[in-house]
């Protein structure tokens, strides 16, 4: 054994005494909330309303509807507070929504309605839950 390979010896042999010390020297985990559930069910009214309004911001329906002003169109709370007593709500949404029906713009301008075309009927009718719960 000459000198380099009794270094070497010693270090591989410190190795671990290192790093169980380094482990010791490591800041405490930041007090992790013990009451935090481990990785929590998605809760799924949450998930549906995340797809509701992912579908309505890609359609641009926040351009003309917003959830407490009126913009162009109804607030999205106007539109539920109207159709409160209304079993058929939910039809009539997506049949509006889907339809392009001639609406009026605020500058007086006729245009078709925005149509989504090319969402299953499950989008849809998430889409007009979300609204008539806004
Ligand atoms: C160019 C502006 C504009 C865009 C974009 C728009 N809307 Fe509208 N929307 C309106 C206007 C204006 C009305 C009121 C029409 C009326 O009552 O005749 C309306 C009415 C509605 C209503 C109420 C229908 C009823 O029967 O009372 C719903 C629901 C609605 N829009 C949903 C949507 C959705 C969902 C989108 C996206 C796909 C969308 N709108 C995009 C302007 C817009």
């Amino acid at each position: 054994m000459n000198y380099r390979s009794n270094i070497r010896t010693l270090l591989c042999a410190m190795t671990p005494l290192l790093a169980a010390f380094s482990a010791l020297a490591a800041p405490a985990p930041a007090a992790v909330p013990a009451a935090a559930p481990a990785a929590a069910p998605a809760d799924a009214t949450h998930t549906a309303a995340v797809a509701a309004v992912k579908l309505a911001k890609g359609n641009r329906c926040m351009k003309c509807h917003g959830t407490f002003k009126k913009k162009e169109g109804p607030s999205y709370p106007a539109i539920a507070a109207r159709y409160k007593d209304d079993p058929n709500a939910e039809d009539k949404l997506i049949l509006h929504i889907t339809s392009g029906k001639t609406i009026t713009r605020t500058s007086g301008l006729k245009e078709h309605h925005k149509a989504i075309m090319n969402k299953s009927q499950d989008e849809l009718r998430n889409l007009a839950k979300w609204i008539l719960a806004e």
